[in-house]
C-alpha cells in the first residue's frame, strides 16, 4: 500500500494512473477502521481499480472538544487492516496540511442541515462538507463511498456533489452490524464493559419503531415507547427518534407519506453519543 502524507506527491501518483486509464474510489474516513469501512473498502474495490482510503480526524465537524480529544486515534491497527484488505493508496494528511490557514468557508444546507444531527451539532455539517470537499478536490475520485449509518451526512453530500458539479458517483453502502444488531461505528470503541450491551437499545428502539409504525401506531405513541426502551438503563439516554423521508429529510408521521420513509436516531451510553437509522 501506497502512503502519502502530503497533497502534492499523491496527486501526482494519480494523475499517472489515471492517465493510464484507472479509475479511482475514494474512502473516505477518520480512522478507528471496522468491518463497516471494510465494507465500503471492498465496495469501492469491485468497482474501481484503485482505492484509496482516506484517514483523518477532522478537527472542523467537531463542535465538542472532548468528543474531539477522545475520538479512537489507531493508525497503527488501522494501516495493517488497510493492507490486509489489499487497500491500494492511504492518504493520512496532518492538520497543517488540510487547514494550511484558518478556515472562513461555511457551507449552509438550508433545511438539510438543520435537522436532527444538525440541529444538536451546529456547524458539524459545514465541517464535514468543508473537509470532503477538499478530499474530493485532492484525489479527483470516479466513485466515492460512505455509510447508509450517517444517512444525512450521505444526503448533505450528495446535494454537495450535485450542485458544485464534481461529477462522481456517490455510493451509500449499507451499514454493518454485530451479531446482535449494534451498528459499526468508530465510536464503539469507547464502549466499556457494561456499556457496550447497553447500547444495544438504539437498535431495540428501531426495531420496535419500525414494527409499530407499520401497524400504523401513531408516531407520538412510538417516540414515547422508543423512550422507554432506550432509557431503561440509567446510562442510556435517546436525544431524538425523528421519521423522515430519506430523500429529502422532511418529517413524516406515517410511512405511506414517502417512498422510502427512514427511522434516524441519537443518544448516549454516558458520555459515547452514537447514531443509527432503519430504512421501512
Ligand atoms: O463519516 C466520517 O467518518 C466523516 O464524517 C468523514 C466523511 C470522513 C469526513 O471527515
Amino acid at each position: 500500500m501506497h502512503i502519502f502524507k502530503d497533497v502534492e506527491p499523491l496527486k501526482s501518483f494519480l494523475k499517472d494512473k489515471r492517465l493510464k486509464g484507472n479509475t479511482i474510489g475514494l474512502v473516505p474516513t477518520m480512522g478507528a477502521l471496522h468491518d463497516g469501512h471494510l465494507a465500503l473498502l471492498r465496495s469501492s474495490k469491485q468497482q474501481n481499480s484503485v482505492t484509496v482510503c482516506s484517514i483523518y480526524i477532522n478537527p472542523t465537524q467537531f463542535n465538542n472538544a472532548s468528543d474531539l480529544e477522545k475520538y479512537p486515534r489507531t493508525l497503527d491497527s488501522d494501516i495493517s487492516l488497510l493492507e490486509n484488505a489489499s487497500c491500494d493508496v492511504l492518504f493520512c494528511p496532518d492538520n497543517h496540511t488540510m487547514y494550511e490557514e484558518k478556515s472562513i468557508v461555511q457551507f449552509d444546507f438550508g433545511y438539510l442541515d438543520k435537522v436532527m444531527e444538525g440541529s444538536f451539532r451546529p456547524g458539524h455539517f459545514s465541517g464535514v462538507a468543508l473537509v470532503v470537499s477538499k478530499l474530493f478536490n485532492i484525489v479527483l475520485p470516479d466513485n466515492a463511498y460512505f455509510g447508509q449509518k450517517d444517512w444525512q451526512q450521505y444526503t448533505i453530500i450528495r446535494q454537495l456533489v450535485k450542485e458544485l458539479k464534481f461529477g462522481f458517483n456517490l455510493h451509500a453502502v449499507t451499514t454493518t452490524r454485530e451479531s446482535d444488531g449494534l451498528a459499526l461505528s468508530s465510536r464503539n470503541k469507547r464502549l466499556e464493559g457494561a456499556q457496550r450491551q447497553k447500547a444495544i437499545v438504539f437498535y431495540e428502539g428501531l426495531i420496535t419503531a419500525k414494527a409499530l409504525l407499520i401497524d400504523r401506531e401513531p408516531l407520538s405513541e412510538v417516540k414515547a415507547t422508543v423512550k422507554r426502551i432506550v432509557e431503561k438503563h440509567p446510562e442510556t439516554r435517546l436525544e431524538y427518534i425523528e421519521l423522515v423521508d430519506s430523500q429529502n429529510l422532511k418529517g413524516i408521521y406515517n410511512v405511506d407519506e414517502a417512498d422510502q420513509p427512514i427511522l434516524c436516531i441519537a443518544g448516549y451510553v454516558d458520555e459515547v453519543r452514537l447514531i443509527d437509522n432503519m430504512f421501512l
